[in-house]
């Protein structure tokens, strides 16, 4: 029976087993895995345009060959996660036909404009530091697919974090209006940043469950915090100044404590109303229709191949 099934399920994912495409699960399970893949998929995405804007800006040669190697992997990893949201019984057509119609959410941070060079290293800094730290958890995600996909993932965005970090380094020793720049990024991207790891956990109407069928391992508030924990240090390296009057170190708890996160100015944006959300959507619409040429050019090359192997 069913409940059997589940009882079994429920016993394999707390020996921490992987679950795999063809072995059984709940629909509830194999929905809430197509939600969260597909949505992290659109966002590597939807992520590349931001920084795409400024790879024909780079400063130098070096910079740009990082940057557009670091774009071109948020590619790969989108198309890398469309074929693990694949082994859940929806088709990328599907997936991609959601995200341009606008039903389909991505992570609310690329809905913000990149205004300066030192955004993108912000960005790296910052979105990719917090991507690894949602990330890293996913790893030992109970979905065998996504877990897998994870590994390779997060090796990448650890060069991604590294790139970042080392262009705001050179901002910060560079001339005052350099570091201004540094700093007027971090001004801009820190709270961003914070709503990455989505709604408090009393908020979170995922967690409960994604918890007990380990999709998530830590809650989205443990996760916030330990990117600040790892974060603050950081940006005193650098000499600059985290906006939060609130940012202080708890002897108590062994954390920082800080201020108050704007939660109206998060829904705003996932709901589709953030600076940059219909620009974005529009850039993803039009490269779609203008790609369809290489679509069907490669279909037809593919089905002449196949009519070959049969003469
Ligand atoms: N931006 C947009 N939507 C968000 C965000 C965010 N930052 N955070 C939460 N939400 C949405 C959830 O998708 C959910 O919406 P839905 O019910 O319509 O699907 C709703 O807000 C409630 O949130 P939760 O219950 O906390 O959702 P969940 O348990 O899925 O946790 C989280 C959210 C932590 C983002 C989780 O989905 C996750 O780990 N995703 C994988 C990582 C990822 O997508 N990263 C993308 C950015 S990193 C990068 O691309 C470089």
């Amino acid at each position: 029976s069913t409940e059997n099934l589940e009882i079994e399920f429920q016993h394999k994912i707390d020996q921490g087993y992987n679950i795999e495409p063809k072995d059984w699960m709940p629909e509830k399970y194999r929905k809430t895995h197509i939600r969260q893949i597909s949505q992290h998929a659109h966002s590597e995405i939807v992520g590349m345009l931001p920084e795409g804007n400024w790879i024909t800006r780079a400063p130098t040669l070096r910079r740009k060959v990082a940057l557009l190697a670091k774009v071109q992997d948020e590619a790969g990893h989108g198309l890398y996660l469309y074929s693990a949201t694949e082994t859940l019984g929806i088709s990328r057509d599907e997936l991609i036909e959601q995200l341009h119609a606008g039903k389909a959410k991505y992570s609310s941070i690329f809905n913000y404009p990149t205004l300066t060079w030192a955004d993108i290293g912000a960005i790296g800094w910052l979105v990719d530091g917090a991507a690894i730290i949602n990330q890293v958890m996913l790893t030992r995600t109970s979905y065998g697919p996504y877990a897998r996909a994870m590994v390779r993932i997060c090796k990448e965005e650890s060069f991604h974090q590294r790139q970042g970090y080392e262009i705001m380094l050179t901002l910060c020793n560079g001339t005052e209006v350099q570091k201004q720049m540094a700093q007027d990024a971090l001004s801009r991207w820190w709270w961003p940043s914070l709503m990455m790891f989505g709604p408090t956990d009393a908020e979170s109407t995922h967690t409960e469950l994604s918890m007990k069928w380990k999709i998530k391992r830590k809650s989205n508030d443990e996760l916030r915090q330990q990117f600040i924990d790892n974060t603050v240090p950081q940006a005193g390296i650098l000499g600059i100044t985290i906006p939060d009057k609130d940012l202080k170190w708890n002897e108590k708890t062994g954390h920082y404590d800080f201020g108050e996160i704007d939660w109206e100015e998060f829904w705003n944006v996932v709901k589709g109303n953030g600076p940059c959300n219909k620009q974005r959507l529009d850039a993803r619409r039009s490269a779609y229709e203008k790609g369809a040429w290489v679509r069907e050019a490669a279909s037809q090359y593919a089905e002449k191949q196949r009519n070959k192997e049969f003469t």
